[in-house]
């Protein structure tokens, strides 16, 4: 097995088997089949940063496939607050699991932890750089919800909203969409806030529409709105996240205004629903387009299929399949 740090490390047919491994995982989390299949395994799930979609569903899919779990939360309580290296906390916590996944508010630190490691190490956010396994779960969900329209990935338009400066998972899904054809991206944050060059740079190479801009004006015709949080952990002052907070919500109004009937809407989450961010109102709850409790339910399924392809047990699923007792 190898590491899981970047989307990069991904092609169409490498996406094609995720996603066919994932649609094979879907009786096993709907609980109609148990596997152990990874009986005896245990996932290291190393979390330095808030979380509660990445880390349960880690954890979950590990479960599901007979593994077990250990968690550590926290910097504070873990010997990296007495000045441990990454590498050397990667020495020793390897030898007590068979793969890790790890959040860290650092870009490039689990890449360096991943030096240190004797196992696969799997990058569940590193600071503002990546977060590959929310971009591949979005994607699936980006394609399962089109194909519901009668539509593809290739063609489509997206329009990005928000913090799309330290908002690592557009990073990952820009850089996935950039593999497919002739995508309209239409990418709208303050200025200060607006994708990175380096990305930008990679869309223009695959020859997809860009527009950039500070405002949400007119029809704007997408197949996919994707929203995001301003992040505050990623600003040097509340103040300055203050800023930025408010500036571009979405709510059954403005959706109705600046969108067709049949746009997906997408967030990573979580959202934040204190009044002054608020940039995806709960007055969108019963929207069928809202699809961001699809896209955490596909979490599970994505990183099931990440577990069994990284530790080469994908065509042994069924073949260990056990009764489920309850
Ligand atoms: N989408 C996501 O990464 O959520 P968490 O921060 O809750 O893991």
């Amino acid at each position: 097995g190898s590491n899981i740090l970047s989307v990069e490390q991904f092609d169409l047919d490498s996406i094609q088997t995720v996603f066919q491994t994932a649609d094979r995982m879907q009786p096993y989390a709907r609980r109609q089949k148990r596997t152990k299949v990874l009986d005896g395994a245990i996932l290291g799930n190393l979390f330095f940063e808030p979380s509660t979609r990445t880390r349960v569903s880690f954890g979950t899919a590990f479960n599901l496939l007979g593994g077990e779990v250990r968690e550590t939360t926290g910097m504070e309580s873990s010997a990296l607050a007495k000045g441990e290296s990454l590498y050397d906390t990667a020495r020793v916590l390897s030898s007590y699991s068979d793969i890790i996944a790890m959040r860290h508010p650092k870009s490039g630190s689990v890449a360096e932890f991943a030096e240190g490691s004797r196992v696969p190490v799997i990058n569940g956010g590193d600071g503002a750089n990546e977060h590959p396994t929310q971009a591949l779960l979005d994607l699936y969900t980006i394609k399962k919800e089109l194909q519901h329209h009668g539509h593809d990935i290739n063609g489509m338009h997206i329009c990005m909203i928000g913090d799309l400066k330290f908002g690592r998972t557009v990073h990952s899904l820009s850089r996935l969409l950039a593999m497919y054809k002739n995508i309209r991206f239409t990418l709208i944050s303050p200025k200060e806030l607006a994708m990175p060059d380096a990305i930008i740079d990679e869309l223009v190479r695959g020859n997809h529409q860009i527009t950039i801009t500070d405002q949400v004006a007119g029809l704007l015709d997408a197949d996919i709105v994707y929203q995001t949080r301003i992040q505050q952990e990623r600003f040097t002052t509340p103040q300055e996240a203050d800023l930025y907070r408010g500036k571009f919500r979405l709510n059954s109004e403005i959706y109705t205004k600046h969108y067709k009937p049949n746009t997906v809407i997408m967030h990573p989450l979580p959202r934040d629903s204190r009044a002054e961010a608020n940039e995806l109102d709960n007055d969108l709850n019963q929207n069928p387009n809202l699809a961001i409790f699809r896209q955490a339910d596909n979490g599970v399924l994505i990183r099931m299929a990440l577990f069994a392809l990284t530790l080469g047990v994908a065509d042994l699923i069924e073949k260990y399949e056990c009764d489920v007792n309850w």
